[in-house]
């Protein structure tokens, strides 16, 4: 009996070691433990064993059993392995590079906001951010802007329902809300924040309700600069911004300022640079950026001593100087994800 048993073990090993496929696994199984398998006749045989010696016999079956078990999980385990393999075709080392890896990289508006912060981070500003939804206050009244400005129009500015609006009454129930137009917003969010010596930058997304074509987009960027100080003159915003331009377009950039108007500078400049290397703009003069020395009133409007303190403020949209550096002729190609586009710049 205990030879017989041993046989059959040694027998289902070898059979079941050879099985190749899963009907071939269920036909070997069956001559096994089947109802007319070589074990299972073993086990019917059990009536006949005397009564003393069964529980011994019956041990040695449950030992058999569980050894042929073994066989039939590990051959089921690698036949399952051969079928994944069918599917999936050749084995793949997963640590090895995919050979298309289509590589991300950064968006040109990205790369040119970083290389913006980049430079002024080097001369001693730190990046800050603003809210893209803003209060009136901050984005016009704080800034000297009036209530009869254009900007403020519903025209020129996406407004969004306030709590008056939805039925609440709240304590700021004339506040309108709306999507920032500038980011000079952050300017009064720091000095109300911060006190001097000031010196941010603040990149950031900006919303106009301008009529998409090839150079405006209802949906921009923009980056500003604050810079306030004791005894701050024209000057330093000239060198400032003389420094920035010539790093950013490139040695021999000019810059130059023209008179101009903004609510909230006194004065006020729009800037032009000309860069030689950049002759294929096909004017030599191009305006970039709108500047001036921060208009007393704002100072007054955060509670800055303006006795004490002065500062310039500038603002330039990162659109305009992406598409200056790279040669792009239209700002829709910006956000129209296509990768033909967006691939240029990996
Ligand atoms: N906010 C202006 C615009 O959107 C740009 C600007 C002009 C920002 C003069 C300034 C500034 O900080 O001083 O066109």
């Amino acid at each position: 009996m205990e030879d017989e048993l041993k046989n059959i073990v040694e027998s289902a090993q070898q059979k079941v070691a050879a099985v190749t496929s899963r009907a071939n696994f269920e036909s070997v199984k069956a001559e096994i433990t089947g109802p007319n398998g070589a074990l299972t006749k073993v086990m019917k045989g059990m009536g006949a064993v005397p009564k003393e010696d069964r529980p011994t016999f019956g041990k040695l079956i449950n030992q058999a059993k569980t050894k042929i078990q073994g066989f039939y999980d590990e051959a089921l385990a690698g036949i399952e392995q051969a079928e994944l393999a069918a599917r999936i075709g050749p084995a793949i080392d997963p640590s090895l590079p995919s050979p298309n890896a289509a590589l991300g990289s950064q968006h040109p508006l990205t790369k040119v906001r970083e290389e913006i912060c980049s430079i002024f981070k080097q001369i001693g500003f730190t990046v800050t951010e603003g809210t893209e939804v803003e209060t009136e206050y901050f984005c016009f009244d704080a800034l000297n802007t009036p209530a009869d400005h254009p900007a403020r129009d519903l025209q020129d500015t996406f407004y969004l329902p306030n709590d008056a609006q939805f039925g609440n009454v709240s304590k700021k129930a004339d506040e309108r809300y709306l999507l920032r137009t500038h980011t000079s917003s952050v300017q009064i969010r720091t000095m109300l924040k911060e006190k001097p010596p000031l010196r941010i930058i603040s990149p950031g997304r900006c919303f106009r309700r301008d009529t998409v074509d090839a150079t405006h987009s209802a949906n921009f960027h923009q980056i500003e600069g604050l810079f306030i100080d004791e005894d701050v003159t024209v000057r330093d915003l000239k060198a400032i911004l003389d420094y920035f331009f010539e790093r950013l377009l490139g040695k021999g950039t000019k810059t130059r300022f023209r008179p101009h108007f903004f609510p909230y500078t006194e004065p006020s400049f729009e800037v032009d640079f000309s860069s030689s290397h950049l002759a294929k703009l096909g004017s030599d003069w191009v305006e970039i950026a709108g500047c001036g020395m921060v208009e007393p009133a704002v100072l007054d409007s955060v509670g800055i001593d303006q006795e004490k303190y002065s500062g310039f403020a500038f603002g330039m949209g990162i659109e305009r100087i992406a598409m200056i550096l790279y040669g792009i002729d239209d700002i829709r190609y910006f956000y129209q994800n296509d990768a033909r586009f967006l691939s240029q710049f990996a």
